[in-house]
Protein backbone atom coordinates (compact mmCIF):
# COMPACT_ATOMS: atom_id res chain seq x y z
CA UNK A 1 0.00 0.00 0.00
CA UNK A 2 2.73 1.91 -0.27
CA UNK A 3 3.76 4.81 -3.11
CA UNK A 4 7.14 4.18 -3.83
CA UNK A 5 8.28 5.38 -7.60
CA UNK A 6 6.67 8.06 -9.62
CA UNK A 7 5.68 7.35 -13.41
CA UNK A 8 7.54 9.62 -16.35
CA UNK A 9 4.45 11.59 -16.57
CA UNK A 10 4.01 11.91 -13.05
CA UNK A 11 0.92 9.76 -12.88
CA UNK A 12 0.45 7.16 -9.78
CA UNK A 13 -1.56 4.13 -10.52
CA UNK A 14 -4.30 3.41 -7.72
CA UNK A 15 -3.28 -0.32 -7.97
CA UNK A 16 -0.66 -2.85 -10.00
CA UNK A 17 -1.34 -6.65 -10.50
CA UNK A 18 1.84 -7.29 -10.25
CA UNK A 19 4.31 -10.65 -11.60
CA UNK A 20 1.17 -12.34 -13.15
CA UNK A 21 0.77 -13.91 -17.26
CA UNK A 22 -1.79 -11.96 -19.34
CA UNK A 23 -3.64 -13.70 -21.36
CA UNK A 24 -5.41 -12.61 -24.51
CA UNK A 25 -7.38 -14.50 -27.26
CA UNK A 26 -3.83 -15.29 -29.22
CA UNK A 27 -1.18 -15.20 -27.07
CA UNK A 28 0.42 -14.89 -22.95
CA UNK A 29 3.33 -12.68 -21.31
CA UNK A 30 4.57 -11.97 -18.19
CA UNK A 31 3.52 -8.54 -17.02
CA UNK A 32 2.36 -5.85 -14.46
CA UNK A 33 -1.30 -4.14 -15.16
CA UNK A 34 -1.53 -1.02 -13.93
CA UNK A 35 -4.84 0.68 -13.11
CA UNK A 36 -6.01 4.02 -12.49
CA UNK A 37 -9.64 5.37 -12.28
CA UNK A 38 -11.29 1.80 -12.94
CA UNK A 39 -8.92 2.05 -16.67
CA UNK A 40 -6.10 -0.22 -17.12
CA UNK A 41 -3.63 2.20 -17.47
CA UNK A 42 -0.32 0.41 -18.29
CA UNK A 43 0.47 -3.23 -19.44
CA UNK A 44 4.18 -3.76 -19.02
CA UNK A 45 7.49 -5.83 -18.19
CA UNK A 46 7.28 -6.45 -15.04
CA UNK A 47 8.86 -4.42 -12.48
CA UNK A 48 8.69 -1.76 -15.26
CA UNK A 49 4.99 0.13 -14.35
CA UNK A 50 5.06 3.28 -12.38
CA UNK A 51 4.22 3.78 -8.87
CA UNK A 52 1.01 2.76 -7.32
CA UNK A 53 -1.05 3.50 -4.06
CA UNK A 54 -1.99 -0.56 -4.14
CA UNK A 55 0.36 -3.50 -5.77
CA UNK A 56 -1.01 -6.75 -5.30
CA UNK A 57 1.28 -9.90 -6.09
CA UNK A 58 -0.39 -11.78 -8.75
CA UNK A 59 2.74 -14.05 -9.78
CA UNK A 60 1.74 -17.61 -10.93
CA UNK A 61 -1.76 -17.07 -11.67
CA UNK A 62 -3.11 -15.90 -15.04
CA UNK A 63 -4.95 -12.57 -15.69
CA UNK A 64 -8.29 -12.91 -18.07
CA UNK A 65 -10.40 -10.73 -19.18
CA UNK A 66 -13.40 -11.28 -16.59
CA UNK A 67 -16.16 -13.63 -18.89
CA UNK A 68 -18.90 -11.55 -20.39
CA UNK A 69 -21.81 -13.87 -19.67
CA UNK A 70 -24.98 -12.30 -22.21
CA UNK A 71 -27.50 -14.95 -21.06
CA UNK A 72 -28.32 -15.13 -16.67
CA UNK A 73 -31.54 -14.75 -15.23
CA UNK A 74 -31.67 -12.91 -11.73
CA UNK A 75 -35.56 -12.72 -11.02
CA UNK A 76 -36.10 -9.47 -9.72
CA UNK A 77 -38.16 -8.05 -9.95
CA UNK A 78 -41.24 -10.41 -9.26
CA UNK A 79 -39.39 -14.19 -8.49
CA UNK A 80 -36.96 -12.82 -5.62
CA UNK A 81 -37.39 -16.33 -3.32
CA UNK A 82 -34.87 -17.76 -6.79
CA UNK A 83 -32.32 -14.64 -7.10
CA UNK A 84 -32.14 -11.21 -7.14
CA UNK A 85 -30.01 -9.14 -8.47
CA UNK A 86 -27.45 -8.80 -4.89
CA UNK A 87 -27.25 -12.48 -4.90
CA UNK A 88 -26.67 -13.28 -8.48
CA UNK A 89 -24.52 -10.55 -8.80
CA UNK A 90 -22.63 -11.52 -6.48
CA UNK A 91 -22.56 -15.23 -7.67
CA UNK A 92 -21.14 -13.70 -10.95
CA UNK A 93 -18.50 -11.90 -9.28
CA UNK A 94 -17.42 -14.96 -7.26
CA UNK A 95 -17.33 -16.62 -10.59
CA UNK A 96 -15.07 -14.35 -12.84
CA UNK A 97 -17.53 -12.68 -14.40
CA UNK A 98 -17.45 -9.20 -14.54
CA UNK A 99 -20.51 -8.39 -17.04
CA UNK A 100 -23.92 -9.99 -17.06
CA UNK A 101 -26.49 -9.24 -20.08
CA UNK A 102 -30.06 -10.46 -18.13
CA UNK A 103 -33.42 -11.53 -19.58
CA UNK A 104 -36.72 -10.26 -19.78
CA UNK A 105 -39.23 -13.06 -18.52
CA UNK A 106 -39.17 -11.21 -14.52
CA UNK A 107 -42.44 -10.72 -13.20
CA UNK A 108 -43.48 -7.93 -14.59
CA UNK A 109 -41.47 -8.73 -18.00
CA UNK A 110 -39.16 -6.16 -19.52
CA UNK A 111 -41.86 -5.40 -21.89
CA UNK A 112 -42.23 -1.40 -22.20
CA UNK A 113 -39.79 1.65 -20.78
CA UNK A 114 -41.89 1.23 -17.63
CA UNK A 115 -40.97 -1.86 -16.81
CA UNK A 116 -37.41 -0.96 -17.92
CA UNK A 117 -37.05 1.51 -15.53
CA UNK A 118 -38.15 -0.40 -12.51
CA UNK A 119 -35.51 -3.56 -13.91
CA UNK A 120 -32.87 -0.74 -13.67
CA UNK A 121 -34.24 0.16 -10.49
CA UNK A 122 -33.46 -3.46 -9.35
CA UNK A 123 -30.07 -3.43 -10.94
CA UNK A 124 -28.80 -1.01 -8.76
CA UNK A 125 -27.34 -3.65 -6.43
CA UNK A 126 -25.48 -5.21 -9.05
CA UNK A 127 -21.81 -6.02 -7.65
CA UNK A 128 -21.05 -6.29 -11.73
CA UNK A 129 -21.49 -4.20 -14.90
CA UNK A 130 -24.73 -5.23 -16.45
CA UNK A 131 -26.64 -4.96 -19.90
CA UNK A 132 -30.58 -5.46 -19.42
CA UNK A 133 -32.62 -7.21 -22.52
CA UNK A 134 -35.82 -6.13 -23.73
CA UNK A 135 -39.16 -8.28 -24.45
CA UNK A 136 -40.09 -8.90 -28.19
CA UNK A 137 -43.16 -10.78 -27.63
CA UNK A 138 -46.68 -10.92 -29.19
CA UNK A 139 -47.85 -8.03 -27.47
CA UNK A 140 -45.26 -5.48 -27.31
CA UNK A 141 -44.54 -4.66 -30.98
CA UNK A 142 -45.85 -1.01 -30.10
CA UNK A 143 -43.28 -0.85 -27.32
CA UNK A 144 -40.64 -1.69 -28.65
CA UNK A 145 -39.38 2.03 -30.22
CA UNK A 146 -39.66 2.73 -26.67
CA UNK A 147 -37.64 0.26 -25.25
CA UNK A 148 -34.95 1.35 -27.84
CA UNK A 149 -34.90 4.83 -26.84
CA UNK A 150 -35.14 3.56 -22.94
CA UNK A 151 -31.76 2.00 -23.26
CA UNK A 152 -31.89 -1.38 -23.48
CA UNK A 153 -28.56 -3.50 -24.41
CA UNK A 154 -30.23 -6.23 -26.32
CA UNK A 155 -33.26 -7.52 -27.42
CA UNK A 156 -34.91 -11.01 -26.43
CA UNK A 157 -37.03 -13.27 -28.25
CA UNK A 158 -38.70 -16.24 -26.75
CA UNK A 159 -40.17 -18.19 -29.82
CA UNK A 160 -40.80 -21.47 -27.46
CA UNK A 161 -42.29 -21.16 -23.94
CA UNK A 162 -40.20 -21.69 -20.96
CA UNK A 163 -39.99 -20.07 -17.39
CA UNK A 164 -42.80 -17.22 -17.20
CA UNK A 165 -44.54 -18.68 -19.96
CA UNK A 166 -44.60 -15.88 -22.35
CA UNK A 167 -46.44 -15.98 -25.08
CA UNK A 168 -44.17 -16.70 -28.45
CA UNK A 169 -44.40 -14.13 -31.28
CA UNK A 170 -46.30 -15.47 -34.30
CA UNK A 171 -43.71 -15.25 -37.61
CA UNK A 172 -45.31 -12.30 -38.20
CA UNK A 173 -45.02 -10.25 -34.93
CA UNK A 174 -41.07 -11.42 -35.24
CA UNK A 175 -41.03 -9.91 -38.54
CA UNK A 176 -42.32 -6.68 -37.48
CA UNK A 177 -40.28 -6.43 -34.64
CA UNK A 178 -37.04 -7.53 -36.44
CA UNK A 179 -38.27 -4.44 -38.94
CA UNK A 180 -38.46 -2.34 -35.78
CA UNK A 181 -35.07 -2.93 -34.13
CA UNK A 182 -32.60 -3.37 -36.98
CA UNK A 183 -31.87 0.02 -37.85
CA UNK A 184 -30.68 0.36 -33.66
CA UNK A 185 -28.02 -2.23 -34.11
CA UNK A 186 -29.45 -4.02 -31.03
CA UNK A 187 -28.58 -7.65 -30.87
CA UNK A 188 -31.85 -10.00 -31.08
CA UNK A 189 -31.35 -12.92 -28.68
CA UNK A 190 -33.21 -16.19 -29.92
CA UNK A 191 -34.65 -18.64 -27.58
CA UNK A 192 -35.01 -20.58 -30.66
CA UNK A 193 -37.18 -23.82 -30.16
CA UNK A 194 -40.50 -23.64 -32.08
CA UNK A 195 -43.00 -23.20 -29.80
CA UNK A 196 -46.19 -25.65 -32.17
CA UNK A 197 -43.79 -28.65 -32.29
CA UNK A 198 -43.27 -28.92 -28.49
CA UNK A 199 -46.76 -28.39 -27.24
CA UNK A 200 -47.85 -30.73 -29.83
CA UNK A 201 -45.15 -33.36 -28.83
CA UNK A 202 -45.51 -32.47 -25.23
CA UNK A 203 -49.40 -33.44 -25.45
CA UNK A 204 -49.18 -36.39 -27.07
CA UNK A 205 -46.79 -37.49 -24.50
CA UNK A 206 -48.40 -36.56 -21.40
CA UNK A 207 -51.61 -38.79 -22.99
CA UNK A 208 -49.34 -41.16 -22.86
CA UNK A 209 -48.43 -41.36 -19.19
CA UNK A 210 -44.76 -40.30 -19.87
CA UNK A 211 -43.69 -38.72 -16.75
CA UNK A 212 -39.99 -39.20 -16.62
CA UNK A 213 -37.18 -36.81 -16.86
CA UNK A 214 -36.44 -38.60 -20.72
CA UNK A 215 -40.09 -37.42 -21.49
CA UNK A 216 -38.28 -34.01 -21.77
CA UNK A 217 -36.08 -34.48 -24.28
CA UNK A 218 -38.75 -36.33 -25.98
CA UNK A 219 -41.12 -32.96 -26.27
CA UNK A 220 -38.26 -31.30 -27.54
CA UNK A 221 -36.63 -32.79 -30.43
CA UNK A 222 -33.61 -31.06 -31.85
CA UNK A 223 -35.95 -30.13 -35.33
CA UNK A 224 -37.78 -27.41 -32.61
CA UNK A 225 -34.43 -25.79 -32.47
CA UNK A 226 -33.46 -26.48 -36.47
CA UNK A 227 -37.13 -24.97 -37.65
CA UNK A 228 -36.50 -21.62 -35.13
CA UNK A 229 -32.86 -21.33 -36.26
CA UNK A 230 -33.80 -21.45 -39.69
CA UNK A 231 -36.72 -19.16 -39.37
CA UNK A 232 -34.89 -16.65 -37.84
CA UNK A 233 -32.05 -16.07 -39.84
CA UNK A 234 -34.43 -15.73 -42.36
CA UNK A 235 -36.19 -13.20 -40.87
CA UNK A 236 -32.72 -11.70 -39.72
CA UNK A 237 -31.17 -11.99 -43.57
CA UNK A 238 -33.94 -10.32 -44.75
CA UNK A 239 -34.32 -7.54 -41.80
CA UNK A 240 -30.90 -6.57 -41.46
CA UNK A 241 -31.66 -7.33 -37.80
CA UNK A 242 -28.54 -8.79 -35.22
CA UNK A 243 -29.88 -11.94 -34.04
CA UNK A 244 -28.07 -14.12 -31.66
CA UNK A 245 -28.86 -17.90 -31.21
CA UNK A 246 -28.70 -19.08 -27.19
CA UNK A 247 -28.16 -21.94 -25.50
CA UNK A 248 -27.41 -24.23 -28.57
CA UNK A 249 -28.08 -27.77 -27.28
CA UNK A 250 -27.47 -30.15 -30.77
CA UNK A 251 -25.69 -30.72 -33.04
CA UNK A 252 -28.51 -30.18 -35.89
CA UNK A 253 -28.69 -26.63 -35.65
CA UNK A 254 -25.18 -26.04 -36.50
CA UNK A 255 -26.18 -26.46 -39.76
CA UNK A 256 -28.87 -23.44 -40.01
CA UNK A 257 -26.43 -21.73 -37.92
CA UNK A 258 -23.11 -21.81 -40.50
CA UNK A 259 -25.38 -21.55 -43.25
CA UNK A 260 -26.80 -18.35 -42.00
CA UNK A 261 -23.16 -17.03 -41.01
CA UNK A 262 -21.92 -18.42 -44.52
CA UNK A 263 -24.39 -16.27 -46.18
CA UNK A 264 -22.98 -12.85 -44.85
CA UNK A 265 -26.03 -12.81 -41.74
CA UNK A 266 -25.09 -11.04 -38.81
CA UNK A 267 -25.82 -14.46 -36.49
CA UNK A 268 -24.08 -15.11 -33.51
CA UNK A 269 -24.26 -18.61 -31.35
CA UNK A 270 -23.70 -19.66 -27.98
CA UNK A 271 -23.57 -22.81 -25.36
CA UNK A 272 -23.71 -23.62 -22.21
CA UNK A 273 -21.65 -25.79 -19.82
CA UNK A 274 -24.26 -28.50 -19.44
CA UNK A 275 -24.82 -28.80 -23.32
CA UNK A 276 -20.48 -29.22 -23.64
CA UNK A 277 -20.22 -31.72 -20.05
CA UNK A 278 -23.45 -33.59 -19.84
CA UNK A 279 -25.49 -35.62 -21.97
CA UNK A 280 -28.89 -38.36 -21.89
CA UNK A 281 -26.40 -40.26 -20.02
CA UNK A 282 -26.61 -38.27 -16.88
CA UNK A 283 -30.60 -38.16 -16.65
CA UNK A 284 -30.69 -41.25 -14.47
CA UNK A 285 -28.27 -39.72 -11.75
CA UNK A 286 -29.79 -36.11 -11.89
CA UNK A 287 -33.43 -37.07 -12.37
CA UNK A 288 -35.39 -33.92 -12.97
CA UNK A 289 -32.87 -31.51 -11.64
CA UNK A 290 -31.08 -31.80 -14.98
CA UNK A 291 -34.38 -30.57 -17.06
CA UNK A 292 -33.68 -27.30 -18.84
CA UNK A 293 -34.80 -26.01 -22.35
CA UNK A 294 -33.29 -26.55 -24.74
CA UNK A 295 -32.61 -30.11 -22.93
CA UNK A 296 -29.31 -31.75 -22.78
CA UNK A 297 -28.85 -33.97 -25.45
CA UNK A 298 -27.14 -37.68 -26.89
CA UNK A 299 -23.39 -37.62 -26.27
CA UNK A 300 -23.01 -36.99 -30.08
CA UNK A 301 -24.33 -33.63 -29.25
CA UNK A 302 -22.28 -32.28 -26.91
CA UNK A 303 -19.08 -33.92 -29.05
CA UNK A 304 -20.10 -32.18 -32.10
CA UNK A 305 -21.20 -28.39 -29.83
CA UNK A 306 -17.76 -28.92 -28.33
CA UNK A 307 -15.82 -28.97 -31.90
CA UNK A 308 -18.07 -25.93 -33.12
CA UNK A 309 -17.11 -24.09 -30.21
CA UNK A 310 -13.09 -25.00 -30.89
CA UNK A 311 -13.65 -23.95 -34.82
CA UNK A 312 -15.80 -20.85 -34.57
CA UNK A 313 -19.16 -21.47 -35.67
CA UNK A 314 -20.10 -21.10 -31.90
CA UNK A 315 -18.93 -17.91 -31.17
CA UNK A 316 -19.12 -17.54 -27.35
CA UNK A 317 -20.17 -19.48 -23.80
CA UNK A 318 -22.70 -18.12 -21.80
CA UNK A 319 -24.46 -19.64 -18.86
CA UNK A 320 -28.54 -19.30 -18.92
CA UNK A 321 -28.26 -18.89 -15.34
CA UNK A 322 -31.69 -19.71 -14.10
CA UNK A 323 -32.20 -20.21 -10.93
CA UNK A 324 -35.21 -22.02 -8.92
CA UNK A 325 -35.35 -23.69 -5.40
CA UNK A 326 -34.25 -27.15 -4.70
CA UNK A 327 -38.67 -27.77 -3.97
CA UNK A 328 -38.78 -26.13 -7.30
CA UNK A 329 -36.60 -28.47 -9.10
CA UNK A 330 -37.04 -31.87 -7.33
CA UNK A 331 -40.35 -33.13 -8.41
CA UNK A 332 -41.51 -37.01 -9.18
CA UNK A 333 -43.28 -35.47 -12.73
CA UNK A 334 -41.09 -34.33 -14.93
CA UNK A 335 -43.69 -31.50 -16.35
CA UNK A 336 -43.91 -30.16 -12.80
CA UNK A 337 -39.95 -29.11 -12.68
CA UNK A 338 -38.91 -25.92 -13.11
CA UNK A 339 -36.32 -25.60 -15.63
CA UNK A 340 -32.71 -25.01 -15.74
CA UNK A 341 -30.16 -24.12 -12.85
CA UNK A 342 -27.51 -21.70 -11.50
CA UNK A 343 -24.61 -21.35 -14.03
CA UNK A 344 -22.94 -18.17 -13.45
CA UNK A 345 -20.42 -19.14 -10.45
CA UNK A 346 -19.31 -22.44 -12.37
CA UNK A 347 -18.97 -21.31 -15.80
CA UNK A 348 -14.98 -20.19 -15.09
CA UNK A 349 -14.05 -23.08 -13.00
CA UNK A 350 -16.11 -25.88 -15.48
CA UNK A 351 -14.45 -24.74 -18.45
CA UNK A 352 -10.75 -23.75 -16.74
CA UNK A 353 -11.39 -27.75 -15.85
CA UNK A 354 -11.40 -28.31 -19.42
CA UNK A 355 -8.17 -25.96 -20.33
CA UNK A 356 -6.31 -27.69 -17.69
CA UNK A 357 -7.66 -31.58 -19.05
CA UNK A 358 -6.02 -29.70 -22.60
CA UNK A 359 -9.61 -29.55 -24.25
CA UNK A 360 -8.88 -25.62 -24.97
CA UNK A 361 -5.78 -23.42 -24.74
CA UNK A 362 -6.96 -20.45 -22.34
CA UNK A 363 -6.31 -17.96 -25.57
CA UNK A 364 -9.59 -19.96 -26.76
CA UNK A 365 -11.64 -19.46 -23.36
CA UNK A 366 -10.68 -15.54 -23.85
CA UNK A 367 -12.00 -14.92 -26.83
CA UNK A 368 -15.07 -17.33 -26.09
CA UNK A 369 -15.80 -16.03 -22.75
CA UNK A 370 -14.86 -12.22 -23.01
CA UNK A 371 -13.62 -10.90 -26.39
CA UNK A 372 -16.35 -13.03 -28.82
CA UNK A 373 -19.21 -11.41 -26.18
CA UNK A 374 -17.87 -8.22 -26.39
CA UNK A 375 -17.60 -7.83 -29.74
CA UNK A 376 -21.07 -9.08 -30.15
CA UNK A 377 -22.89 -7.11 -28.10
CA UNK A 378 -21.42 -3.65 -28.51
CA UNK A 379 -18.60 -3.66 -25.68
CA UNK A 380 -15.76 -3.93 -27.48
CA UNK A 381 -13.52 -1.80 -27.16
CA UNK A 382 -14.23 -1.33 -24.07
CA UNK A 383 -14.68 -4.37 -22.21
CA UNK A 384 -13.32 -7.76 -23.77
CA UNK A 385 -9.30 -7.09 -23.59
CA UNK A 386 -6.85 -6.25 -21.10
CA UNK A 387 -5.01 -3.50 -22.50
CA UNK A 388 -4.58 0.35 -21.84
CA UNK A 389 -7.73 2.35 -22.30
CA UNK A 390 -9.62 -0.91 -21.65
CA UNK A 391 -12.00 -0.89 -18.33
CA UNK A 392 -10.20 -3.08 -15.88
CA UNK A 393 -12.91 -5.60 -15.54
CA UNK A 394 -10.43 -8.63 -14.73
CA UNK A 395 -10.43 -12.11 -13.65
CA UNK A 396 -7.54 -13.21 -11.86
CA UNK A 397 -6.72 -17.34 -11.83
CA UNK A 398 -4.92 -19.87 -10.27
CA UNK A 399 -5.07 -23.07 -12.78
CA UNK A 400 -3.26 -24.79 -9.86
CA UNK A 401 -5.91 -24.74 -7.53
CA UNK A 402 -8.79 -27.08 -7.29
CA UNK A 403 -12.14 -26.88 -6.15
CA UNK A 404 -14.98 -28.78 -5.65
CA UNK A 405 -18.59 -27.64 -6.63
CA UNK A 406 -20.86 -27.64 -3.57
CA UNK A 407 -24.51 -26.23 -3.75
CA UNK A 408 -24.55 -25.14 -0.65
CA UNK A 409 -21.53 -23.28 -1.34
CA UNK A 410 -23.06 -20.83 -4.05
CA UNK A 411 -23.86 -17.67 -3.71
CA UNK A 412 -26.91 -17.59 -6.10
CA UNK A 413 -30.24 -18.59 -3.78
CA UNK A 414 -30.73 -21.34 -6.12
CA UNK A 415 -28.31 -24.17 -4.32
CA UNK A 416 -28.94 -26.80 -6.86
CA UNK A 417 -26.88 -27.75 -9.07
CA UNK A 418 -26.38 -30.71 -11.85
CA UNK A 419 -22.35 -30.48 -11.23
CA UNK A 420 -22.76 -31.18 -7.27
CA UNK A 421 -19.65 -32.79 -6.73
CA UNK A 422 -17.32 -32.41 -9.63
CA UNK A 423 -14.21 -31.31 -9.06
CA UNK A 424 -12.49 -28.64 -11.38
CA UNK A 425 -8.87 -27.41 -11.11
CA UNK A 426 -8.53 -23.93 -12.22
CA UNK A 427 -10.22 -20.96 -10.31
CA UNK A 428 -10.58 -17.45 -10.68
CA UNK A 429 -9.02 -16.64 -6.73
CA UNK A 430 -9.67 -12.31 -7.67
CA UNK A 431 -12.73 -10.40 -9.55
CA UNK A 432 -12.14 -6.67 -10.38
CA UNK A 433 -15.13 -4.95 -11.81
CA UNK A 434 -13.74 -1.16 -13.19
CA UNK A 435 -10.63 -1.70 -11.09
CA UNK A 436 -12.10 -2.50 -8.07
CA UNK A 437 -11.98 -5.71 -6.45
CA UNK A 438 -15.44 -7.36 -5.95
CA UNK A 439 -14.16 -10.94 -5.06
CA UNK A 440 -10.77 -11.40 -3.29
CA UNK A 441 -8.88 -14.06 -2.94
CA UNK A 442 -12.21 -16.73 -3.13
CA UNK A 443 -14.62 -13.97 -0.81
CA UNK A 444 -17.22 -11.79 -1.97
CA UNK A 445 -16.46 -7.97 -1.34
CA UNK A 446 -20.35 -7.27 0.53
CA UNK A 447 -19.78 -3.86 0.17
CA UNK A 448 -19.68 -3.30 -3.64
CA UNK A 449 -23.00 -4.28 -4.02
CA UNK A 450 -23.99 -0.99 -6.08
CA UNK A 451 -20.64 -0.95 -7.88
CA UNK A 452 -21.79 -2.34 -10.77
CA UNK A 453 -23.84 -0.33 -13.63
CA UNK A 454 -25.66 -0.53 -16.95
CA UNK A 455 -23.21 -0.64 -19.58
CA UNK A 456 -25.77 1.38 -21.92
CA UNK A 457 -23.27 4.33 -22.53
CA UNK A 458 -20.22 2.37 -23.08
CA UNK A 459 -20.64 1.98 -26.89
CA UNK A 460 -23.50 1.83 -29.37
CA UNK A 461 -22.67 -0.30 -31.91
CA UNK A 462 -23.25 1.03 -35.81
CA UNK A 463 -26.81 0.33 -36.94
CA UNK A 464 -26.74 -2.84 -38.77
CA UNK A 465 -27.49 -2.41 -42.67
CA UNK A 466 -31.79 -2.47 -42.63
CA UNK A 467 -32.61 -4.51 -45.74
CA UNK A 468 -35.79 -4.68 -47.68
CA UNK A 469 -37.18 -1.41 -46.21
CA UNK A 470 -39.80 -0.87 -48.78
CA UNK A 471 -41.31 -3.43 -47.89
CA UNK A 472 -41.84 -2.68 -43.99
CA UNK A 473 -44.92 -2.82 -42.18
CA UNK A 474 -43.97 0.73 -41.56
CA UNK A 475 -42.84 1.84 -45.07
CA UNK A 476 -46.20 -0.17 -46.52
CA UNK A 477 -48.71 1.62 -44.11
CA UNK A 478 -47.23 5.01 -44.71
CA UNK A 479 -47.16 4.82 -48.63
CA UNK A 480 -51.36 3.43 -47.43
CA UNK A 481 -50.23 -0.11 -49.50
CA UNK A 482 -50.69 -1.72 -46.58
CA UNK A 483 -54.37 -1.01 -45.86
CA UNK A 484 -56.12 -1.47 -49.01
O1 LIG B 1 -34.40 -23.82 -18.69
C1 LIG B 1 -34.58 -22.62 -18.86
N1 LIG B 1 -34.87 -21.81 -17.83
N2 LIG B 1 -34.49 -22.14 -20.09
C2 LIG B 1 -34.85 -20.88 -20.37
O2 LIG B 1 -34.77 -20.50 -21.51
C3 LIG B 1 -35.36 -20.00 -19.32
C4 LIG B 1 -34.88 -20.41 -17.99
C5 LIG B 1 -35.60 -19.76 -16.83
O3 LIG B 1 -35.86 -18.55 -16.89
O4 LIG B 1 -35.87 -20.45 -15.85
ZN1 LIG C 1 -32.43 -18.34 -20.53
Amino acid sequence: MTETRMSESGIVADLVLAGGTVVTGTTRFRADVAIRDGLIAAVGAPGTLPAAREAVDVSGRYLLPGAIDVHVHFREPGYTHKEDWRTGSAAAAMGGTTTVFEMPNTHPPTRSVTELRRKQAAAEKSHVDYGLYGLLAEDNIDELPGLIEGGVNAFKCFMGNTFGNLPSPSTGAMLEGFEIIAPSGLRISLHAETASIMAWRQARLVAAGRNDPLAHVAARPAIVAVEAVARAAELAGWTGARVHVLHISSAAELRPLAEAKARGVDITGETCPCYLLLDTGDYERLGSVIRVNPPVREAADAEAIRAALLSGVIDMIATDHAPHTPEEKRKAVIWEADCGFPGVETQMPLMLNEVAKGRMSLEHYVRISAENPARAFGLWPAKGRLEAGAEADIAVVDMDRSETIRAEALHSRGRITPFEGVTVTGVPVHTLVRGRFVQRDRRLVPETSGWGRQVTAIQRMPPAQPRNQDSTLAACLAQGRGLR
